[in-house]
């Protein structure tokens, strides 16, 4: 078999859709550089397109089925392709395929492609297979013993002015409900020079902020430049001088693996945001026991505290589970009470829901649906109440937001505060990029709108340098 030599193919058009994390985001970039050299460029639309990723996640409740439900429309695409003459290959990617496999295929004969997140650096053998033996359907879900990271082309899109990076995958924590430690694999740290080296590319091509991305990726423990393991704060450190980077920021992390090294960083890395999104789940122990979290709710306080005194600034984030089995009200009253005493700037709250294969899905004692909803209802109304009292907070402050999205109307910009909050500006698309010193004029359930500081009335109300913004 030959594989198709780079640059010799025209044109083709890529059509790539990602559910879920950051780290499929971060993964579809990548399969779109590893198809660069084959003619693919990415399209908006399904229509016409050569080839179609589907780049899924799992995580969350149904998610095989939406999953066959977006293959019934990519099908008639297909069809009306063929039907014309044309080709399509039709590929299902990420965890729902690395947890089906086969079975994909089996069901929707319109796949020709199944493959996981540790091979899609094959998928240029994977195109040329599917493409050159009419009709040969792939199923690649294996978790290879090559670093994929070693064989992925660099990275030539632009990845806009705030970029991922994934330094560290998979998982090895089995919390009991979760499917991740399945479909992801073991965890697994790439090297701080890969790591630094695909750092310094992604600044030269206009990143400003780099998020870090693992599944537990303050679990990080790299090989660095001195043979030594590296921890995430002292990557962080390091990410800290590389020239133009203005922003660092990681994701997910788990309470067990917050470190000295990394509670330093905070206090003594100005780059590094004062957000973190450190997910608790329950603040009841016998349920973060039952769910094997392996730490308690008194350890995740104290890991907050210390992370306060190190950066007093910092805004909290978290992940909920409501409903766990066995979870009673007292249990719930615990997390309630979490809730109040910690203040969080946002979080994520969910239901929850069996996986197969976990655990916790064999679980006798499992909570009512009408229960579920309620602890969710009175869960979120108290976060929600804390989320707008975080950011009314904000209102009359001047804060630095980089403007790395264009708005929804003309003349605005979107960007996001240290502490992640979304923050509409009056600005012009020449400010694409900048971080701006904005003034908090409203304070919204989810968002913040504000008026860059040099484009503010002056006292006797005329608007000085709105030239610079025209
Ligand atoms: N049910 C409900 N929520 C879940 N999560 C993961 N698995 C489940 C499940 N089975 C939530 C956790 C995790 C977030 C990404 O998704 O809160 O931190
Ligand atoms: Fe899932 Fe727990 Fe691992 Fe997070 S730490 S990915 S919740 S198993």
């Amino acid at each position: 078999m030959t594989l198709p030599r780079p640059d010799a193919s025209p044109t083709k058009k890529l059509y790539v859709k990602t559910w879920g994390c950051q780290m499929n985001v971060y993964d579809s970039a990548r399969m779109t550089d590893v198809l660069a050299p084959l003619g693919y460029r990415p399209v908006t639309s399904v229509d016409d397109a050569d080839m179609v990723i589907l780049n899924t996640c799992h995580i969350r409740e149904k998610a095989t089925e939406k999953v066959f439900s977006e293959l019934g429309r990519i099908r008639q695409a297909k069809d009306a392709k063929v039907a014309g003459g044309g080709t399509m290959i039709v590929a299902v990617a990420g965890c729902v395929a690395q947890a089906e496999g086969e079975e994909i295929l089996n069901r929707a004969p319109t796949v020709d492609l199944v493959f996981g997140p540790q091979t899609y650096h094959q998928l240029p053998e994977m195109v040329a297979r599917a493409s050159e033996t009419a009709g040969a359907r792939i199923c690649n879900t294996d978790f290879p013993v090559e670093e994929k990271f070693d064989f992925l082309p660099e990275e030539s899109a632009d990845p806009g002015p705030s970029a991922f990076l994934s330094i560290q995958e998979g998982c090895d924590k089995f919390c009991t409900f979760c499917v991740v430690p399945y479909t992801r694999g073991a965890e697994f740290s790439r090297t701080v020079r890969g790591i630094l080296d695909e750092a310094r590319r992604l600044v030269g091509l206009g990143a400003r902020e780099i998020t870090l991305l693992g599944q537990n990726v303050n679990a990080f423990h790299g090989e660095g430049p001195d043979g030594n393991d590296w921890g995430l704060g002292r990557l962080i450190m390091a990410m800290a001088e590389i020239e133009g980077l203005d922003r660092i920021r990681y994701t997910t992390s788990h309470p067990r693996d917050m470190d000295d090294g990394l509670i330093a960083a905070h206090g003594s890395v100005p780059a590094l945001m004062p957000f973190l999104h450190l997910p608790v789940q329950s603040g009841s122990d016998r349920i973060l026991a039952a769910m094997n979290r392996k730490h308690s709710q008194a350890d995740y306080r104290a890991v907050v505290d210390r992370l306060r005194e190190a950066r007093p600034d910092l805004a909290l984030s978290s992940d909920f589970i409501v409903g766990f089995p066995g979870e009673s009200d007292r249990d719930f009253a615990d997390t309630l009470r979490l809730i109040t005493d910690i203040g969080y700037a946002q979080a994520y709250s969910f239901k929850y829901s069996a996986r197969p294969g976990t655990p916790a899905a064999a679980l006798d004692d499992q909570v009512p649906e009408a229960a579920k909803s309620e602890r969710l209802a009175m869960l979120q109304e108290l976060l929600s109440a804390q989320q707008r009292a975080f950011n009314q907070a904000s209102v009359g402050q001047v804060v630095p937001v980089l403007l790395d999205r264009h708005g929804k109307r003309p003349g605005q910009l979107q960007g996001r505060s240290p502490a992640m909050q979304s923050v509409f500006v009056a600005a012009n698309k020449a400010h694409y990029g900048s971080i701006v010193d904005v003034h908090i004029d409203d304070a919204f359930a989810n968002s913040l709108t504000g008026t860059p500081v040099e484009n503010r009335a002056v006292p006797n109300g005329q608007a000085p340098a709105l030239e610079a913004f025209a």
